[in-house]
């Protein structure tokens, strides 16, 4: 029998025994950059969640018509359309949105759709190209880059259209650290302001100063939303990843809401979970780190010395400097979370950003992109063509990616998850307080688009 909460806490304020995070950055003794000295946590309630939100189809048509046509989404890297002419096709429920590079390097966005009569310019999935105009495929109707009129093919037969009433029609479009972002809604708010704490706390982080090494997509057997929150808490690694306990600090995680549409947690890597009893020795979790317990000097912790290997091969591997890196921004999972569908993590060793599209109510497309530090002599290698997997496939067949069997381990959850809450009878799911707040956090947003 586990112990009962404790009567005197008001819900949410109780949290793990043990050590916290920043009591973990307090032991690095480094500089640990402002940003992650942050804490700012919310009690959202405690309602159960209904399942319903997950399969019901009218909640999904619900989201095509209020939420994916009036958010900001990232639809692809600067770098995926480096050449004037480029362009690329960012797909999502219903929608179609071609991104384009212009004049002077000016990115944007048009609906994918032929004003003629609604034939797509360009697949999903199509980069680059580099064209001087857009021009469709099925009548050969032509525009510029800027979305203008250039061309009617049989120009006799359409007196009634001018450059006025047929042009592309152009939704907003802006950049934050090298991703391109684009809104339906010509009310949006500005992207800076969407993004919250985000630009402040990457001040640090730049992302645009990083290139796409490697880029996987796999159709994943759940709802979309369902398939995200299996990454905004770790509550689930000691039944999930219970190999990683020894070297994670996961129900001491920290978990932050910074707003409507950015959270985070930080979880540290290189100690042990406190769900552990007994004491592992250092050198015992320096080899459960990958590292020859040998090699220890006297007196060091695994955590700090497999940072500072870390920032020495790193350093190399990379060509950049990475000396000023505290323990925790090399090592831990520093994971901030924009609504509706991104991820971003600024970490070195775990340097990932994700997205997650619905596919239908059952199942979502999933990418994960990992950003790397584009080399000091600022040469910026192509960014890595998408490794395509299917709902069956193992991460483990994608060369050089570490994070494999931890992917699997969370994606194999994913279809029992939806089947069990499918045959829910209590019909809804009940969530932690703390450690489960950031799932809390998504609805409420979510709620917000789909009632206004
Ligand atoms: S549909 Fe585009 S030119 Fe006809
Ligand atoms: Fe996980």
């Amino acid at each position: 029998m586990t112990k009962p909460a404790d009567p005197k806490l008001a819900p949410g304020e109780a949290r793990c025994p043990g050590p916290s995070l920043q009591d973990i950055y307090d032991a690095d003794g480094d500089a640990v950059p402002a940003a992650m000295r942050v804490e700012q946590y919310e009690f959202l309630g405690d309602e159960d969640l209904s399942f319903d939100r997950y399969f019901n189809p009218d909640f999904e048509k619900a989201e095509h018509e209020r939420l994916w046509n009036r958010t900001w989404q990232w639809a692809c890297r600067e770098e995926h359309i480096p050449a004037k002419g480029d362009r690329y096709v960012y797909d999502i429920g219903p929608y179609s949105i071609l991104v384009v590079r212009g004049e002077n390097g000016k990115i944007r966005a048009f609906a994918n759709s032929c004003p003629h009569r609604g034939m797509q310019f360009a697949r999903a999935g199509s980069a680059g190209v580099k064209r001087a105009t857009i021009r469709c495929p099925f009548h050969g109707m032509t525009f510029n880059l800027d979305g203008s009129l250039n061309e009617i093919p049989c120009r006799w037969d359409f007196p009634h259209l001018n450059e006025d009433n047929f042009r592309l029609t152009e939704v907003q479009c802006d950049s934050w650290g090298g991703f391109v972002f684009i809104n339906m809604d010509p009310d949006a708010p500005p992207l800076a302001e969407y993004l919250e704490v985000i630009p402040e706390h990457f001040k640090l982080w730049t992302m645009d100063d990083r290139y796409v090494a490697l880029h996987s997509e796999k159709i994943l057997p759940a709802n979309w939303k369902m398939a995200m929150e299996a990454f905004l808490e770790a509550f689930h690694v000691l039944e999930t990843h219970s190999q990683a306990v020894a070297t994670a600090g996961d129900a001491n995680a920290q978990y932050d809401i910074f707003g409507k549409n950015v959270s985070r947690f930080m979880h540290a890597i290189g100690v042990q979970s406190p769900h552990i009893q007994t004491d592992f020795t250092q050198k015992q979790i320096f080899a459960k780190l990958g590292r020859d317990p040998d090699i220890l000097p006297e007196g060091e912790t695994a955590r700090a010395y497999h940072a500072q290997l870390l920032r020495e091969e790193y350093s190399e591997k990379f060509g950049v400097d990475l000396s000023d890196r505290s323990t925790g921004e090399m090592l831990d999972s520093i994971e901030y979370f924009l609504f509706p569908n991104a991820f971003f993590f600024p970490g070195i060793n775990i340097r990932l950003s994700y997205r997650f599209r619905p596919i239908d109510v059952d199942h979502c497309l999933h990418e994960i992109l990992i950003l790397q530090p584009v080399p000091a002599n600022g040469e910026r290698p192509a960014p890595a063509k998408p490794v395509r997997l299917g709902i069956d496939d193992s991460y483990t067949t994608i060369e050089g990616f570490d994070l494999a069997e931890i992917l699997d381990q969370d994606t194999d959850n994913l279809m029992m998850q939806r089947n069990g809450a499918k045959a829910s009878l209590k019909g809804a799911q009940s969530l932690g307080n703390y450690q489960e707040a950031r799932i809390r956090n998504l609805h409420r947003t979510l709620d917000e688009y789909i009632k206004s």
